[in-house]
């Protein structure tokens, strides 16, 4: 298979032409030992063991010791959508920071330790925000690591949602993450407005998806009383990825802000975010960023808003221009550009581990990540497309793919969607089995091979298990020798 040609029609919307042993080991395992395909960056993390995922406690029992070590056992780990598996080189930079606390303490602020992957901790917020700018399309003084994504949305809400008499509504997505609904509804309630009057939300076209027409005209139809836009980069269930260079010039025409929370899109796909004009945009770091639960996260806002002397956000001691500090005069001069949004000292431990899950973004570009990603998720599609049209049932599908089946229009994830009768085993069924991805009840999975770190090995297991847990009475009858066998015939 020529992929350099699969990837490039893939960023053309095109599908490529998979060769017959497509389902084979043999041909995902041609695949990972491709040179022209951008390399995996798998051996900088911890791959957790099946053994290893149902432990109780930090310490191996007897058991899990001895399979922990095996690469037969890993896991099979598609749910860094939700939380990205542990870079190697967070375990560095953290015994570099305890050792650096345990020594100098408080000179840990303004000193370098000469072998230490770490800057001192005053450079640290803005070594990561120079790092993630690469990431996302940015220069450095657009972006921030600070605080968490909900807070980040409240404070870029709290710059630029000014809402007048006639202008005040915000626009946003029919189904937002809970958290997105809360910020926006409780902003538009602090400033004394009725949020089911405030809120503008975009229905869904076509099943899960919003069509870029609909939300164009949506915009147009609403430009005089829109005080801002708010939409997902990549909509956390559906695994659409919004135009968002198209969506933003709309807003721009008509003159009206607009953000965008990139919790999905960032660290997963190429995003320019300068150069399309968007006004400001957050997203956490513990997903495709690889920094670990909870962990600071980033934010963008447009050189014109932060660095033209109009100052917009809340103020804090750190938002203070780093040279003047620590005079402690409460003349606040304001960081220029993002920086300057930031509040408190940040969190040096979520710095530590953020540097160093940024440390392996440094050794590719996002640019191969997204083509290899490209190439791993449509692969994983074809592979569902076989097994759906091979299970046919009473003339239905076995399940859905609810994504889009343009790549232009997701990322790295796929949302498979389940009758509800068969959700619950088939998701027992995946546990049983060492795979971890990310379930919604009524029926979606979510299963996200994320470039780097997963295979397309990983990918040609997870199918060969997902198809039999889709079958549960199939299963049941497995019991029975004859019948495994013709169960595994037809895989
Ligand atoms: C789209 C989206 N928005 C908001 C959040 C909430 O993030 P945090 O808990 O870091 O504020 C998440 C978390 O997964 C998310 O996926």
């Amino acid at each position: 298979m020529d992929v350099t040609h699969a990837i490039d029609q893939l960023r053309q919307g095109q599908k490529p032409q998979w060769p017959s042993n497509v389902e084979s080991l043999d041909f995902a395992q041609s695949l990972d030992e491709s040179k022209t395909i951008p390399m995996t960056f798998r051996p900088e993390f911890i791959i957790p063991t099946k053994a290893q995922l149902q432990r109780k406690s930090l310490t191996d029992d007897a058991k899990t010791a001895a399979l922990a070590s095996s690469s037969d056992d890993e896991a099979i780990y598609f749910c860094g959508n939700s939380l990205g598996l542990q870079p190697k080189a967070v375990g560095e930079h953290l015994t570099a920071y305890l050792k650096t606390w345990g020594s100098i303490a408080v000179g840990g602020h303004f000193t370098s330790m000469e072998d230490s992957p770490l800057t001192p901790y005053q450079d640290m917020a803005a070594g990561c925000a120079e790092k993630m700018s690469k990431i996302v399309g940015a220069s450095p003084s657009e972006i921030v690591a600070m605080n968490t994504l909900t807070i980040n949305l409240h404070l870029m809400m709290a710059a630029f949602y000014k809402p007048t008499a006639k202008k005040h509504k915000i626009m946003c997505e029919w189904r937002p993450f809970p958290s997105d609904w809360y910020a926006i509804e409780s902003q538009i309630e602090w400033h004394g407005l009725d949020p089911k009057k405030s809120m503008l939300l975009v229905e869904p076209d076509d099943g899960y998806l919003m069509t870029t027409e609909s939300i164009l005209k949506l915009i147009d139809e609403n430009a005089n009383e829109l005080a801002l836009i708010m939409l997902p980069g990549i909509q956390y269930y559906s695994g659409q990825l919004l135009d968002i260079p198209t969506i933003t010039a709309h807003a721009r025409k008509h003159d009206i802000t607009i953000g965008w929370d990139l919790a999905h899109a960032a660290g997963n796909v190429e995003l320019k975010l300068h150069d399309w004009d968007v006004d400001f945009a957050c997203w956490c770091t513990y997903k495709y960023m690889n920094a670990g639960a909870g962990s600071i996260a980033g934010a963008f806002i447009h050189s014109k808003h932060g660095d033209n002397g109009h100052y917009k956000g809340l103020k804090g001691w750190y938002g203070h221009d780093k040279s003047s500090r620590f005079l402690m005069d409460n003349k606040f001069v304001p960081t220029p550009g993002a920086q300057g949004f930031q509040c408190s000292n940040p969190s040096i431990v979520d710095l530590t581990c953020l540097s160093g899950s940024l440390s392996v973004f440094e050794k590719t570009s996002i640019a191969d990540l997204r083509s290899r990603s490209l190439l791993l998720t449509a692969y994983a599609e074809h592979l569902l497309s076989q097994i759906a049209a091979r299970n046919i049932k009473d003339g239905s599908f076995p399940f859905e793919i609810i994504t889009p089946t343009d790549p232009r229009f997701r990322g790295a994830q796929l949302s498979v969607l389940l009758p509800e009768d068969v959700f619950d085993d088939a998701s027992a069924a995946l546990v049983a089995n060492g795979i971890v991805c990310d379930k919604r009840k009524p029926g979606i999975i979510r299963v996200a091979p994320v470039p780097m770190y997963n295979t397309f090995g990983d990918i040609c297991r997870f199918m060969q298990i997902f198809e039999k847990a889709i079958w549960p009475k199939m299963q049941e009858q497995e019991q029975q020798p004859e019948q495994r066998g013709a169960v595994e015939a037809r895989l």
